[in-house]
């Protein structure tokens, strides 16, 4: 039994596991909210919807179990050069669909910046990325072939997003 399941590693192992992934954004908004968190310092918030198509049905084989997916944004800011943020993610089971086509789309996780990076900021880089959880083997992290850039506006907005 072992042998025949590190064969099988084996055949699957050399998988490059990309797809391509096309994202957009909708709404774009950042508004100054106060952290309730030690320092009550006011910090950025951004409210975006996007748009999600990708096909991952390929990714699946006899040796995969679920994928995990998780949309990432990434910006530089004055004080850190790599700024992410995970905003949404989902677990696709086997025999789920795999085929997404996500209009408008909220995110499920909140925007913040840990100061003021986001307002203004003229790149943030959405990218989807995935691991593959097999039934047996490595368990590799993919990044999509595929990003959106947009930009955040230069005021906040007031009141409600
Ligand atoms: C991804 O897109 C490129 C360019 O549009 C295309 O050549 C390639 O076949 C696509 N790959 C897959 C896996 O669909
Ligand atoms: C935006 O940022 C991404 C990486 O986060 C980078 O690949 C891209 O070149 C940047 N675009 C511009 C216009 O600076």
């Amino acid at each position: 039994m072992a042998g025949l399941t590190f064969c099988c590693f084996l055949s699957t192992d050399f998988n490059l596991n990309q797809e391509n992934v096309t994202l957009g954004t909708g709404k774009v908004s950042v508004k100054e909210v106060r952290d309730y968190s030690a320092e009550k310092e006011k910090k950025d918030l951004g409210f975006i919807v996007f748009d999600l198509n990708a096909d991952l049905t390929p990714l699946f084989n006899w040796n995969v179990k679920q994928l995990f997916l998780y949309l990432t944004a990434e910006y530089e800011t004055k004080s850190h050069k790599l700024n992410q943020v995970v905003l949404w993610d989902k677990i696709v089971e086997r025999g789920n669909n795999a085929v997404f086509d996500l209009k408008n789309a909220n995110t499920k996780y909140y925007f913040w910046d840990y100061a003021h990076g986001l307002k203004g900021n003229q790149n943030v880089t959405l990218t989807l990325s995935w691991n593959v959880i097999p039934n047996a083997g490595r368990l590799p992290k993919v990044k999509g072939t595929g990003s959106h850039s947009f930009v955040f506006p230069n005021d906040y907005t007031s009141g409600r997003f």
